[in-house]
């Protein structure tokens, strides 16, 4: 099979290059290097790995010959109220615009990263996928609204598309303005950690080896138009989690109140009910072995810088 990974050097995207590499696949890397966070990071990820440099947005799109397509480029973060809102728009809805495009002109199978975010403050906990969406923020309506765009794909052109929503996805590498990265930081700084809220917010955090295996797997044998929550076992709050890491790293957080910013969802729970019964799919790591993990990567980067 000839894949492609749109947005190979962010943090999921290029854990699945390298899995998709290592099990012997031919797969290619495609990323425009966005300055969303520091671009030498990126570069740091996608070391040694296949990837080129492509701008869905502006670049031509020829995936002729490609079988299947894992869509995961796009404008990350929940946070996304303000003059940021274009910029979400262009990377999250006219550039996987653009990807559909090629992937029905190519016939190519297509795999939809969405988010969790979709839900916002959902109806009903644990969340299954056919909860009415009422995305918070900015950011959660354009991943919506991409999601719909490729069922109008599907059902108009033939698309065989399968969406999966990923719940805040945690481990080795993960994007720097990301909580437990940032908390990692800090604890390896000595700085305090500026909580939003109250910290009594819970996720489904999901260890991103798990997400590599579902989105693997929904590629090998999905069938066509389905949508599923990609969702770990354990619903932890901040304050769990920051009582984890202290225990895993061996030294305190110290944590700075703020506010509780706008489009931040108060609680996720993903049902995987139905991943399981189609994939045969379901979370294996644990919540402490997952940020322990994560941990020893970034002290480790501390150590060797
Ligand atoms: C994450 C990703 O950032 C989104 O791109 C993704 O789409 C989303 O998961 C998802 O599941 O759909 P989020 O759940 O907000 O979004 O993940 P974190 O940024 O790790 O934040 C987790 C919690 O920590 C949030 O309640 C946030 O308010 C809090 N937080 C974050 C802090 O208290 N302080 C910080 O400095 C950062």
């Amino acid at each position: 099979m000839r894949l492609v990974v749109t947005g190979a050097a962010g943090f999921i995207g290029s854990h699945l290059l390298q899995a998709l590499v290592e099990r012997g696949h031919e797969a290619t890397g495609w990323d425009a290097f966005t300055d969303y966070y520091d671009p030498r990071l990126k570069e740091e990820n996608a070391a040694g790995l296949p990837v080129e440099r492509v701008d869905l947005l502006i670049d031509p799109l020829d995936l002729e010959g490609v079988d299947g397509v894992f869509h995961l480029a796009g404008q990350p973060g929940v946070r996304s109220f303000g003059a940021v809102f274009p910029v979400y728009v262009e990377r999250n809805l006219l550039a996987s615009q653009r990807l559909l495009e090629a992937a029905v002109t190519a016939g190519s199978r297509v795999v939809h990263a969405s988010s969790s975010s979709i839900y916002g403050d959902a109806e009903t906990y644990p969340t299954p996928e056919d909860t009415t969406p009422r995305p918070l923020s900015p950011y959660g309506i354009t991943k919506l609204a991409s999601e719909h765009l490729a069922c109008a794909y599907a059902q108009e052109f033939g698309l065989d598309v399968v969406t999966l929503r990923y719940f805040t996805i945690y481990g080795p590498r993960q994007r720097p303005d990301m909580a437990f990265a940032r908390m990692a930081a800090c604890l390896a700084d000595g700085r305090p950690f500026e909580i939003f809220g109250d910290g009594t917010q819970s996720r489904s955090f999901t260890y991103v080896d798990d997400a590599v295996d579902a989105t693997v797997a929904a590629m090998d044998r999905a069938p066509g138009g389905a949508t599923y929550n990609v969702g770990g076992g354990e619903e932890v709050s901040m304050l769990e989690a920051i009582e984890v890491l202290g225990r895993v790293a061996g030294r305190r957080l110290e944590l700075v109140r703020s506010a509780r910013r706008e489009g931040d969802a108060r609680r996720t729970a993903a049902d995987t009910t139905r991943i399981q019964r189609d994939l045969g799919w379901r979370a294996e790591t644990s919540f402490e072995d997952g940020l322990a993990a994560q941990w020893r990567w970034a002290a480790d980067r501390v150590a060797a810088a």
